[in-house]
């Protein structure tokens, strides 16, 4: 009996062991991949604008302007730039109110898009 059990436990180790990595390709592990980021053509009305409408304009609108920063012109969004840390909130600064409030911390790829944007000197295309 006891050989029986043994044999079992070896056989469908072995089993184990050679099916392990049947499912091991980049295909069946990641059937729907993220787009790769793409951060060549950065506009504001193309790239910026949709991300702040998705993560911030719901408390940073024209209307309600919580805590002072607007996020949906481009005007706004460009002073909040220079006067009013967007960087240093949307990237955790320290110091800095983290934003999106009590939210997660927008991508890698978004932030990459905003400090290009930051950079280019905030323009409105
Ligand atoms: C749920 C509402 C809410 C959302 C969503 C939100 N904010 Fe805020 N934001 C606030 C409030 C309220 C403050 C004032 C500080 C505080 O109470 O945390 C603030 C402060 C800020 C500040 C000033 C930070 C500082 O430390 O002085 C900036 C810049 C900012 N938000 C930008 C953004 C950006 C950019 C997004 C989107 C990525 C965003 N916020 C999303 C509510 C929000």
């Amino acid at each position: 009996m006891k050989k029986i059990i043994k044999g079992v436990f070896i056989l469908s180790s072995l089993a184990l062991l050679l099916s392990a990595c049947y499912n091991d390709n980049e295909y069946d592990l990641y059937p729907f991949p993220t787009a790769p980021c793409d951060s060549s053509n950065v506009t504001y009305s193309g790239t910026i604008a949709p991300i702040m409408a998705a993560n911030c304009n719901v408390c940073h609108s024209t209307a309600l302007a919580s805590a002072g920063v607007i996020t949906d012109t481009p005007q706004d969004l460009a002073a909040a730039a220079t006067n009013s840390g967007l960087w240093e909130a949307v990237s955790w600064a320290p110091g800095w109110k983290p934003m999106p409030k009590q939210a997660s911390q927008l991508s890698p790829c978004d932030l990459g898009k905003i400090k290009k944007w930051i950079n280019m000197g905030s323009p409105n295309n």
